[in-house]
């Protein structure tokens, strides 16, 4: 992959990949350095690319790592024909990648406002934000428990959740603050899993909160992150919302916020 630094926008930081891992035939993840000046906030997303025919070819991708961390990560499906994705699940450890310089988002939690249980609904790769908000110690200082539900088509799509949650757990900084207080919970929609169903459905049919021993989404106690496809983010919403939460932002804080997956 060459790249000429005369061409790289002022916008973008060159970074170098230090780890790639190949989840599926359609999802991987990878890591790359951290430039100093680098600051986020868990949850957050940023623009990511390459150069392409001499021009920056970026998307917006969630960073999937702490703010802690010393490096960022990063988790993506791969599109055949996606411009971008079709390039970047080629990267190998020691390429140079593009990498905005300013992360912003509302899956954080200064849009959120206190309370007691917090929700991080995804599918698919919306899970990615989760990824950083369930390793980040302010989660735990704010929310006395934490649910991560992942939904995905097939079994194998599952196994990046569930590694990032194990890997949590085991972690020599956060795993002691996150033990017996981070719920993961999982279900498939085309294959066969010890539990099937859209969220949605689960969530409808009172299945999460029997299975979670907990009550229905309460707008005094409990806050919601949505991350998945436009039509999951719909109709979770609508969800959260007819249970009396209301959508936060960074300027106004409230009891639910959504965003979209990165999907091309
Ligand atoms: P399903 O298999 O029933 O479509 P995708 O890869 O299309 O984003 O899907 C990821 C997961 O999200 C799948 O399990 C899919 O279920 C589920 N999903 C798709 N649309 C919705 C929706 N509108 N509400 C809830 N879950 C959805």
């Amino acid at each position: 992959m060459e790249m000429k630094p005369q061409t790289i926008p002022g916008s973008v930081n060159l970074v170098t990949v230090v780890d790639v891992h190949h989840w599926t035939e359609t999802l991987f993840s990878f890591r790359v350095t951290r430039p100093d000046s680098f600051r986020f906030r868990s949850g957050e997303f940023v623009m990511i690319g390459l150069m392409v025919n001499g021009k920056p070819l970026l998307r917006a991708y969630s960073v999937a790592s702490p703010a802690w961390d010393h490096e960022l990560d990063f988790y993506s499906i791969k599109v055949q024909d996606g411009p971008l994705t079709s390039r970047l699940q080629k990267i190998q450890v020691g390429d140079e990648i593009l990498l905005g310089k300013k992360p912003t988002g509302t899956l954080v939690l200064d849009a959120l406002l206190p309370g007691k249980t917090l929700y991080l609904l995804s599918t698919g790769t919306g899970i990615a934000p989760f990824a950083s908000v369930i390793r980040d110690p302010d989660t735990y200082e704010r929310f006395e428990r934490v649910v991560l539900t992942h939904t995905c088509r097939t079994v194998p799509e599952l196994a990046y959740g569930e590694k990032l949650v194990a890997d949590t757990i085991n972690d020599p900084l956060v795993g002691e603050m996150v033990d017996g207080r981070l719920i993961h919970y999982t279900s498939t929609t085309r294959e066969d899993h010890p539990r099937t169903g859209r969220i949605t459905d689960l969530i409808a049919n009172g299945k999460l909160f029997t299975d979670l021993g907990m009550s229905p989404f309460n707008p005094e106690t409990d806050r919601v992150m949505i991350c998945g496809s436009m039509a999951m983010l719909n109709d979770t919403k609508a969800l959260v919302e007819a249970a009396g939460l209301e959508e936060g932002s960074n300027a106004k804080p409230g009891q639910f916020v959504i965003e979209k997956a990165f999907a091309g």
